[in-house]
């Protein structure tokens, strides 16, 4: 381990492999609220809440790999911290998928990336059931604790146990087997109260994006419950669209429509995962879609739709209003990144595949016109401003790269960047560390006090330790990148897609 502001880069691509590919694995054990201490360091007393985080926790079964991580089953790892405490649990969602497979010790199902069931395509072909794997995304709404999953219905789940309550509808809003995005954003009081503003996508030769807004809390002035669904929207676009994540202004619900084409031949002839059938579209445009939210000045109005700059993007980073200009922060890929039927995830050469790019497009909203200006030429993903800021001007992002200044390779170190200056700070997990998500979590103000800073608080990355073959829990201070404490876990945790912070 390094600690910031000096970290001593390696030469490129100087990481064992076997170490990184020992974080693809199966977790075998559930832990209920085991007290850990910090290896080094003195946890904050001022964090209180819940760290939840999601990813697949089951890679292989009955001796067959899933071909792609993002097919293995979702496990929520919880780290409540608690007076200068942190107690760790960890549960597989009991989706339908997982609790059929558990008792037939066999996969039974066809992944989204293109994990086939033994047997090969004559086992495969029109077998278009999607397992629900809620492996993408936690986060806290109402009463429940939802794992995401795009192309379905939430889970949801006991915060405090971590118990599957069941697939919900969320009090009758979706439909069953509706889509609902993995990626909502938390408005933290655009309008007053704060809100959740998440969508479902239903693709086709046009898509239809619903814009769901949630309340988070209870508001006695109102009557509003926590959890209610506040407005909702639904506009139709033409084309294919492919949105996994999306960014959110007072105003405006901003989407990305990639240039990407979806062939579902050889998925239905069971050759494919349905995500394996994505591919760029030669010559297409990209477009953004911007859909007024119901709370903002342009209620009721159409979207606009504008041209924008050729890349991929999975992930947005924030978005804010700035006189007649829509700022948008993304990461952007010079092309759709897939794994082929023949391809062992942990074999891929780093070299082959596009890196993710941080790039912030200027939408001129009165001429439709788009600057975009790339940030840093350093590989990144899993990027997030301070929460206080969402939808609103930010000077900060904090953000999982990789120990190279250039050139694609596994995450291994977190980035702190002054959005303005340019200026950075890394704390790096390299050689024998990889990062996953950082988690931005601020400072909780004092009554009577200044208001903390922008980049007052902490980072928190759970990374998996290749010397250790587990996983680690590291608390950066978020100002300096400094590190504070570091706990190792008594869990090997496979590298993980989403989660957040639950304040309390
Ligand atoms: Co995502």
């Amino acid at each position: 381990m390094t600690v910031a502001p000096s970290p001593v880069s390696p030469q490129a691509g100087d990481y064992d492999r076997a170490d990184w590919a020992s974080g693809f694995r199966n977790v075998g054990v559930e832990l209920s609220d085991v007290a850990i201490q910090a290896s080094h360091g003195t946890i904050p007393s001022e964090l209180q809440g819940t760290l939840y985080r999601n990813g697949p926790g089951r890679l292989e079964r009955g001796g067959h790999w899933v071909h792609h991580p993002f097919d293995g089953d979702g496990m929520i790892t919880a780290l409540r911290f608690e007076d200068g405490g942190v107690r760790l649990s960890n549960r597989f969602i009991r989706t339908e998928g997982w609790l059929a497979e558990e008792k037939a010790g066999k996969p039974l199902y066809r992944g989204v990336f293109g994990t086939q069931k033994p047997g090969g395509p004559l086992a495969n072909a029109f077998d278009l059931r999607l397992k629900n794997i809620a492996n993408t995304h936690v986060v806290r709404l109402g009463d429940d604790l939802l794992a995401l999953w795009e192309a379905s219905s939430p889970h949801a789940l006991d915060p405090d146990s971590l118990e599957t309550r069941g697939l919900t509808l969320l009090d009758g809003v979706l439909k069953p087997g509706e889509a609902f995005s993995a990626h909502p954003r938390f408005d933290p009081g655009h309008h007053g109260q704060e809100r959740m503003v998440t969508f479902g996508v239903k693709t086709g030769p046009r898509s239809t994006v619903r814009l769901l807004e949630f309340a988070v809390a209870d508001d006695p002035a109102t009557g509003v419950k926590a959890g209610q669904l506040l407005s909702e929207r639904s506009d139709s676009f033409k084309g294919f669209a492919f949105l996994h994540d999306f960014a959110i202004t007072p105003n405006w619900a901003v989407f990305l429509q990639n240039a990407i084409a979806f062939n579902p031949l050889p998925f239905v002839l069971g050759q494919k995962g349905a995500a394996q059938c994505l591919a760029s579209k030669p010559g297409g445009q990209a477009q953004f879609w911007l859909v007024p939210r119901d709370s903002g000045a342009y209620a009721g109005q159409e979207p606009r739709i504008i041209p924008a700059p050729e890349g991929f993007v999975f992930h947005h980073v924030n978005a804010w209003e700035e006189r007649d200009e829509l700022v948008l922060t993304s990461i952007f890929y010079a092309d759709f990144p897939t794994i082929g039927p023949d391809m062992d995830f942990r074999a891929i050469d780093f070299n082959q595949i596009p890196e993710g790019l941080l790039e912030r497009c200027t939408i001129d909203l009165t001429s439709g016109s788009v600057q975009s200006e790339r940030l840093s030429e350093r590989c990144c993903e899993f990027a997030m401003v301070n929460p206080a800021c969402q939808g609103l001007a930010s000077r900060y992002a904090w953000m999982a790269v990789a120990e190279r200044e250039t050139g694609n390779d596994p995450l291994q170190a977190l980035k702190k960047l002054d959005l303005v200056t340019g200026e950075q700070q890394v704390w790096s997990a390299a050689p024998r560390g990889f990062v996953s998500e950082p988690v931005m979590v601020p400072r909780p103000a004092t009554a009577g006090a200044p208001a903390p800073a922008e980049d007052d608080g902490w980072v928190l990355c759970v990374i998996w330790n290749g010397a250790r073959c587990a996983s680690d829990l590291v608390i950066l201070d978020a100002a300096s990148m400094a590190e504070v404490a570091v706990l190792e876990l008594p869990l090997a945790i496979p590298y993980g897609l989403h989660g957040s912070f639950v304040e309390g």
